[in-house]
């Protein structure tokens, strides 16, 4: 047995909530932008994902109207850095909702780093910085999802193994329903089959 829900019948918070712990568990996009007048921003985002590799997009939403958004659509820049285990708590603070003229990077006690193509900072203790410049965003209801085009990435070579950043290294904190956050499970691994060979079980053939 299944229980059915409406979403039409539900109030905004119950789907809400029905959304944020069943889509689980979400990468958190650590999003720094700046201002018009010169503040550095930073908040999470996890409605966040990759829309197009071919041109490099990725996007996240705005659920309201929030400072990250005000100051992307003023600047037209943003960074999305990499949220990793250790910085949980940090990467937490900066979810509190600051006033505009305060700096997350400030208020939290979170060392910049200067991004190469975009005027937005980076997180320093970040291994990954993905520099955007704004492609296009779409009000959807309460929300805005924000696109934008990758100019430059930068990956610390810490985490790199040959080009590659390796998942172990990586160590990404993801997002889930209530005050739920998940951090790397197990990993596993298995090859995608080519129609050709698939055997009708799904299973790699031996040799
Ligand atoms: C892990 C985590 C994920 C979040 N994801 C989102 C999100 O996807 N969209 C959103 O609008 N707010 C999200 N929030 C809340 C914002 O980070 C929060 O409202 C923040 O104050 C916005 O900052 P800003 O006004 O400086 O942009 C999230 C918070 C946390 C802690």
């Amino acid at each position: 047995m299944r229980k059915e829900f409406d979403p039409d019948a539900m109030d905004a918070t119950a789907v809400y909530r029905l959304l944020t712990s069943t889509v689980v568990p979400r990468p958190i996009a650590w999003v720094s932008t700046t201002s018009a007048d010169g503040v550095d921003n930073l908040a999470p985002h996890s409605f966040f994902t990759i829309s197009c590799a071919s041109p490099p997009v990725v996007q996240f939403s705005s659920v309201g109207r929030k400072d990250s958004l005000r100051n992307i659509e003023a600047t037209g820049e943003f960074t999305v850095n990499f949220a990793p285990e250790h910085l949980f708590e940090q990467i937490n603070a900066t979810g509190t909702d600051f006033p505009p003229g305060v700096s997350e990077f400030d208020a939290v006690g979170i060392a910049r780093e200067p991004g190469r193509k975009v005027r937005p900072p980076r997180v320093a203790a970040s291994p990954v910085a993905l520099e955007c410049r704004l492609h296009s965003t779409v009000l959807l209801g309460d929300s805005t999802v924000v696109f934008g085009r990758v100019v430059h990435a930068a990956v610390s070579e810490a985490v790199l193994d040959g080009d590659h950043p390796e998942i172990t290294k990586l160590r990404p904190l993801t997002r889930m329903g209530k005050n739920e956050w998940g951090v790397l499970g197990e990993v596993l691994e298995i090859r995608r089959l080519p129609y050709h060979e698939w055997s009708g079980t799904g299973a790699t053939p031996a040799g």
